[in-house]
């Protein structure tokens, strides 16, 4: 799908990954939605890319579909979304006290990254299948953002590695399922990325971080992430699909 022109949704798209993608998406000529709960940085993204920000919880299905009837006003329906919002987690299974882990931690993890991306998805899906088709067939194009973890998830990652496998998980059947009304579907599991996230930790842990990649030696750049996004939205054959972008990273235990 050519993006020039479109619109295009992007959960996530008021910080790190989801910012950069809002901003090629822009660059390369599409009307843009920051979907995002945080309200401040939402508006200061939308606000440099000519765009509209949609505040919204994407588990909250009466949020989204209000964020999907403001950005539908402003820039007509969309065919492009990004599902890049999401949260991190680290919790032992049996913490270092010998409790158990809370079990709230796992369902609100679980909830925001699986839950509410299949929320978005759905949402999304509906309104796109209703629109006519472009000249090459296509109603509409989406993507998921899981992580290594899904598949080398380490010490401590059990509600994150479960929660973008199930990302991984729901890719192929998604694909099958929106065959039928010409709405693709494709995962990104990134690496170790340059974000607000990993900027936030010590120089000395970043350096250790980036030296685990065998190449390139360095975290990932979030434009790296954004240019594959918007590849995945102009390339037609690809569809039902998970692509890894980490520079080679298997991920450690620990
Ligand atoms: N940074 C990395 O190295 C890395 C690696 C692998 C996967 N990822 C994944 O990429 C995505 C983006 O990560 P990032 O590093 O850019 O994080 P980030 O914290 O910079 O951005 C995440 C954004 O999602 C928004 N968000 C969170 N929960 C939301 C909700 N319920 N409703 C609406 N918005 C919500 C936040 O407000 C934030 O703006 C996440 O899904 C993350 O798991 C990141």
């Amino acid at each position: 799908m050519k993006i020039e022109g479109q619109a295009a949704l992007v959960t996530g798209g008021a910080s790190g990954l989801g910012e950069a993608t809002a901003r090629e998406l822009a660059r390369l000529g599409a009307k843009v939605a920051v979907l995002d709960r945080n309200a401040e940085l939402a508006a200061k993204v939308a606000a440099e890319i000519s765009g509209v920000a949609c505040v919204c919880d994407i588990t909250d299905t009466e949020s989204v579909n209000a964020a999907l009837d403001k950005a539908a006003a402003a820039h007509g329906p969309a065919r492009i979304l990004m599902n890049v919002a999401g949260i991190g987690s680290a919790k032992r299974i049996v913490g270092k006290d010998g409790n158990p882990a809370p079990l709230e931690d796992f369902v609100r993890v679980v909830n925001i990254n699986l839950v509410g991306g299949y929320n978005m998805a759905r949402l999304f899906a509906a309104r796109c299948a209703k629109l006519d088709a472009l000249d090459n067939g296509e109603k509409g194009v989406m993507l998921f953002t899981a992580s290594v973890a899904a598949f080398d998830g380490q010490v401590g990652q059990q509600a994150y590695s479960a929660s973008k496998g199930g990302l991984v998980g729901m890719t192929l059947p998604m694909a099958r399922d929106l065959a039928q009304h010409a709405i693709r579907v494709c995962t990104v599991a990134p690496g170790l990325f340059a974000t607000p996230l990993l900027m936030e930790l010590p120089e000395a842990v970043q350096q250790s971080l980036a030296a685990s990649i065998p190449f390139p030696p360095r975290l990932g750049k979030p434009s790296e992430f954004a240019e594959l996004a918007c590849h995945i939205v102009t390339n037609g054959h690809l569809n039902g699909e998970v692509i890894r972008l980490d520079g080679a990273l298997r991920m450690a235990p620990r």
